[in-house]
């Protein structure tokens, strides 16, 4: 893959950009210290960007592989219009591997497919590329959305701790988490965002502390560790974050460690927030324990920087997400509505199923 340092700015709003018939990506592997956009031309090179970790957070994910058909139906039909078709399935595949928990992923993917059959003999390009388009437009609308229903849930001013980044980089902008905490801080109802680090990747202090600070938003890092601690020392009302995917009973996977908040949230009498478009809902998996859950090299743990940094002979245990149950969860705030206490039967009226 060519890094191409483009005269394009970065800025929280651009972690995708569709530009003169190319698509690029800010690289997320060197934020907050470079800001470096890579253009992507293939397939391919989209679902290895996705799987190195260029582009990251499942609904940036979707989106990303949705543009990723557009690439790939650019060669399919130069190399043959009439099996193009046929061609692009094997690329869909690769893009499909890229990374499992995310089902914005593969929801996408699927999204994109279904207007196979309507684009009869012409180029599918253009078409497809106004659906990804769509798809981009569409999830920065359920961000402004779900934002504005989550900041009705505060009553007053309160602090709140975040995981991860679920901001405008893990979206097509505006963001899940950071969505709502950028709602509630414009009305007055944010002290202070907590962000945990977020290991190995450090989501939290690259990617979600550039974001907040970049908006003006009041924030101090915690390492993960430090969360249940700063929860006993009060004034928290809120953990908020994102999710990767959201089983049929409201089990919600996000980043590794959310879990460890929800159990610690419960026990002090913090309220948990999980905040995503219904493209991460997934009601054809009936529990969190049907979702696939990511596990990534030991390396990532063992190694800092590429330097050895734990005992030689070790090995490590690199979960990437966790499920957090339902029961340890307060709400679920989606652009189409509000779940508190989520269960089955709620989830299925939010989804009309
Ligand atoms: O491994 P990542 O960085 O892709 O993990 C991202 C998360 O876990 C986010 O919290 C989740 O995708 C929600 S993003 C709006």
């Amino acid at each position: 893959m060519e890094a191409l340092p483009l005269t394009i700015r970065a800025n929280a709003d651009k972690a995708i950009v569709w530009e003169n018939d190319r698509l690029y990506l800010l690289d997320q592997r060197i934020l907050p210290t470079e800001e470096v956009y890579i253009e992507l031309k293939t397939a391919l090179e989209t679902a290895h960007a996705i799987r190195d970790m260029v582009v990251r957070g499942a609904p940036a994910i979707g989106i990303t592989a949705a543009f990723g058909v557009v690439l790939a139906a650019r060669t399919c039909f130069a190399d043959s219009p009439e099996r193009w078709r046929e061609l692009i399935l094997a690329d869909m595949e690769i893009l499909a591997a890229s990374r499992p928990t995310a089902v914005n992923l593969f929801w996408a993917l699927a999204r994109m497919k279904k207007l196979f059959s309507s684009i009869g003999a012409n180029n599918p390009e253009p078409r497809l590329l106004q659906e990804a388009m769509l798809i981009h437009q569409e999830d920065v609308a359920a961000n402004r959305a779900l934002g504005a229903l989550g900041a009705e849930l505060f009553e007053g001013q309160t602090s709140v701790i975040t995981h991860c980044n679920a901001g405008a980089l893990a979206t097509g902008g505006y963001g899940t988490a950071l969505g709502v905490i950028r709602s509630a801080y414009s009305v007055g109802k944010i002290e202070m965002v907590f962000a945990d680090e977020t290991r190995p990747w450090m989501q939290g202090s690259r990617l979600t502390a550039w974001e907040l600070a970049q908006d003006q938003i009041p924030v101090t890092l915690l390492t993960d560790g430090a969360a249940a601690s700063r929860m006993a020392q009060g004034g928290i009302g809120w953990i908020i974050v994102g999710s990767d995917r959201i089983a049929a009973n409201g089990d919600v996977a996000n980043k590794i460690g959310t879990y460890n908040l929800a159990v610690a949230a419960k026990y002090h009498g913090v309220k948990v927030l999980v905040a995503a478009p219904t493209s991460t809902i997934d009601m054809s998996v009936a529990s969190g324990a049907e979702i696939p859950i990511e596990f990534r090299k030991a390396s990532e743990i063992l190694k800092w920087g590429g330097q050895q940094v734990a005992a030689s002979g070790v090995d490590a245990w690199n979960p990437v997400f966790d499920v957090t149950p339902a029961a340890l969860v307060d709400a679920i705030v989606t652009e189409k509505g509000v779940v508190l206490s989520p269960n089955s039967k709620k989830m299925a009226d939010l989804m009309g199923v």
